[in-house]
């Protein structure tokens, strides 16, 4: 399929940008020079009883939302639906039920203008978020995405894409938390939660496998870039259960420390390996975990630049997604009709 655009659009072009691909209601409206006008995020709370996201519920939470979201975005940046030049939209990955309510809603947004429609890579996305005002990076620069959903670590040469050289091959490191979180009592999503009650806690207090070299830079050269947490939340789990239920309860909060900071070891080792054999020398974050700051700090100690988008960027947002379609090919009315939602993996072609 042909398409439109691919350099960025003039700097007063907006762009109105839809993302539901969990439990997040998200309208954006971003201009071309990648100033934020509105970030809308309408997050649903009906899924902390569940202990995780209900693929079903959040399919019909963005179906309630959706349309006063949009409504609040383009109230908030001042602007009507005929001031808007592209219309953009997470197409995948993610749970399909939500991505068609952002999807079918974006598409009758777009076609009733005869607006061009820019389908996004959710990941695409996380990177993008980097590119925004007012304290944009460009690449080249390594990207770790680690959210509840999603870790991965990329190299990114230009704004419109990233190569995967690393991922998770079981758990997210954010899902890491949250099982974590669970063990601990926390409720769910549990990160936050959990980092502060490592606050008060020791992180050597327990020692908790990362997942492949813990210690040292030069060894570590050459080896995998792929992510593994499952053992670490089963090395938590049986640490608990040895402990018994009295001892678990005074040293809660050095077992948190503790699983927090294996996580951090985890995404270090993996960022510097790629740092090392990319020779790049600039990290950018993304996703929920870059708000935690044993993680930050861990990977501050890697001694490369460190970009991190403010933390309602880097958590799930409609703005990086406008950010990538800045980048990335529209297709024209009404081309984008029949485009559809993914699951997982990566966009097609
Ligand atoms: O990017 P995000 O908002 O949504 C997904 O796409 O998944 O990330 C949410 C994840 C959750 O697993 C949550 O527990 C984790 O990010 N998270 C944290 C922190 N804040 C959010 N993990 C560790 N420390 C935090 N402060
Ligand atoms: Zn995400």
């Amino acid at each position: 399929m042909s398409a439109t655009g691919g350099a960025p659009p003039a700097a007063d072009g907006l762009t109105l940008a839809f993302e539901t691909s969990c439990d997040d209601t998200c309208v954006a409206v971003v201009d071309g020079a990648g100033t934020i006008r509105a970030n809308v995020i309408s997050s649903q709370g009906v899924h902390d009883r569940f202990g995780g996201v209900v693929p079903e519920i959040a399919s019909r939470e963005h179906l309630r939302v959706v349309n006063a979201a949009l409504d609040d975005a383009l109230a908030r940046a001042a602007v009507t639906l005929d001031d808007i030049g592209l219309v953009a939209v997470t197409q995948g990955p993610g749970l399909v039920g939500a991505l068609l309510v952002g999807l079918a809603t974006a598409k009758a947004v777009a076609a009733a203008r005869r607006l061009p429609l820019a389908a996004v890579d959710h990941l695409q996305g996380h990177v993008a978020a980097n590119y925004l005002a007012p304290a944009p990076l460009d690449p080249p620069f390594v990207c770790l995405i680690a959210s509840g959903g999603h870790t991965l670590i990329g190299s990114v040469a230009h704004h419109e894409d990233f190569t995967v050289l690393g991922r998770t091959l079981d758990d997210a490191a954010g899902e890491a938390f949250d099982k974590g979180a669970r063990l601990l009592g926390l409720g769910y999503p549990g990160g936050a939660a959990l980092e502060r009650l490592a606050a008060g806690g020791d992180p050597d207090a327990f020692a908790f496998p990362s997942g492949g070299g813990r210690r040292g830079a030069a060894s570590a050269f050459g080896r995998g870039l792929d992510f593994s947490f499952a053992g670490l939340k089963t090395a938590l789990l049986y640490r608990v259960r040895d402990l018994g239920e009295r001892e678990v309860a005074l040293r809660r909060s050095d077992l948190a420390a503790s699983y927090q900071a294996a996580i951090a070891e985890a995404l270090a080792v993996r960022a510097e390996r790629a740092l090392l054999q990319t020779g790049l020398d600039r990290l950018a974050l993304g996703g929920g975990v870059a708000a935690n700051g044993a993680v930050g700090q861990r990977l501050r100690r890697l001694g490369v630049p460190l970009h991190v988008p403010p933390r309602e960027l880097c958590t799930d947002n409609a703005a990086m997604i406008a950010s990538a379609a800045r980048y990335g090919a529209a297709l024209p009315y009404p081309r984008y009709l029949d485009v559809d939602a993914y699951a997982t993996g990566e966009r097609p072609r």
